[in-house]
């Protein structure tokens, strides 16, 4: 039998539903984004979020049916993100998945966040096989968990300070190019030289397998205060040599990890992991020691639906099911 499954997004910024075919095939994914609202604050307002996701959760999910040609009655379950995330955000998405679950008669299920990121990299043509390393590098989160099993995570190595999507979006903010900061800094930082300045990195030397990146951006900030206004050119350089570090830190840690751990592969995803560079130099680096890089395609590295709908379904196939009690949990961890 086919399941076909509706799944709910609503953590952060981004309002998102999508149905899928046994968690595999993407029937229809959409993403309402809030850039609009939070540009002008250059960061998320979690106020505005959560009215934001209130007035277009409906038509969010009418159009994942209507552009998959399913009605309610068609579905076998339903999926939500259930945490970490921004609370009065993730609660717009719970109560509209309680509501269609207990109105429909349909199993319903939670989703953590993170687990969802990993299941964005089952969604491609080159899906990955256990035991495998997961890179998670969003805005709220960098975190390495080593997935040994189907739906078992450990905690293996994060970020001891901002998340790698936080440091982009403050930089961004620092040199003035806007929100959401990732994409805006890599397009910048194609016109600069990546070897223009050395930021350095912090070094974590107890042996952990931890990340840290306020010191990157602080030697920005610094560096930006001793020189005062730059030009254009300037200005790339710095997006660029800050991105190489970034980058840098985020590479090394990982295959040393993989190395430690003993895994042949890894999968990179969250926001992040939409970064072209990142993508290029984590496949290289592990490439030389025999280790595959599993990467999904930009639009399912960032906030969606389909992520969740494909994690949710593991779970509901395992027989998991949540009550009707189902309530958000802001920092409901993962492993
Ligand atoms: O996973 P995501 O969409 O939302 C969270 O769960 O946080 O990640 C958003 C983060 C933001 O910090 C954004 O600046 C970053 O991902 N991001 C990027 C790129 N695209 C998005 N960072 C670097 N390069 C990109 N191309
Ligand atoms: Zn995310």
């Amino acid at each position: 039998m086919t399941r076909l499954v509706l799944g709910i997004e609503s953590s952060c910024d981004e309002t998102a539903a999508a149905v899928l075919v046994d968690g595999r095939r993407v029937l229809s994914s959409v993403v309402a984004s809030q850039d609009d609202v939070h540009a002008p604050y250059g960061g998320v307002v979690p106020e505005l979020a959560s009215r934001r996701h209130i007035e277009v959760i409906v038509p969010v999910v009418d159009k994942a049916l209507s552009d998959a040609g399913v009605k309610l009655g068609d579905l076998h379950g339903i999926a939500v993100t259930q945490g970490p995330g921004l609370v009065g955000s993730l609660l717009v998405g719970c109560s509209m998945a309680k509501a269609l679950a207990w109105v429909h008669d349909l199993p319903l299920v939670g989703v953590n966040h993170l687990e969802g990121h990993i299941y964005a990299a089952f969604l491609t043509d080159d899906p990955p096989e256990h035991p495998f390393l997961a890179l998670v590098v969003s805005g709220g989160h960098t975190a390495l968990y080593h997935a040994a099993a189907p739906l078992t995570y450990r905690l293996v190595g994060q970020t001891r300070d901002d998340a790698a999507g936080e440091a982009f979006d403050k930089v961004a903010k620092l040199l003035g190019l806007g929100f959401p900061g990732g994409p805006i800094i890599q397009r910048t930082a194609e016109r600069g030289d990546p070897r223009a300045i050395e930021f350095p990195l912090a070094q974590i030397s107890d042996g952990s397998r931890d990340f840290s990146f306020s010191g990157v951006k602080t030697s920005v900030s610094q560096y930006l205060k001793r020189r005062g206004p730059l030009s254009e050119a300037q200005v790339a350089d710095v997006a660029a040599s800050f991105q190489a570090a970034v980058v840098k830190m985020l590479v090394r840690r990982t295959v040393r990890a993989a190395l430690h751990v003993g895994v042949k592969r890894v999968v990179l995803t969250g926001g992040v992991a939409a970064n072209g560079p990142l993508r290029a130099a984590l496949a290289a680096a592990a490439g030389e020691h025999g280790i595959h890089v599993h990467i999904p395609p930009p639009r399912l590295c960032t906030d969606n639906a389909a992520m969740i709908t494909a994690a949710g379904d593991a779970r509901l196939a395992a027989g998991q099911r949540a009550p009707l009690t189902l309530n958000a949990v802001p920092d409901l961890a993962l492993a």
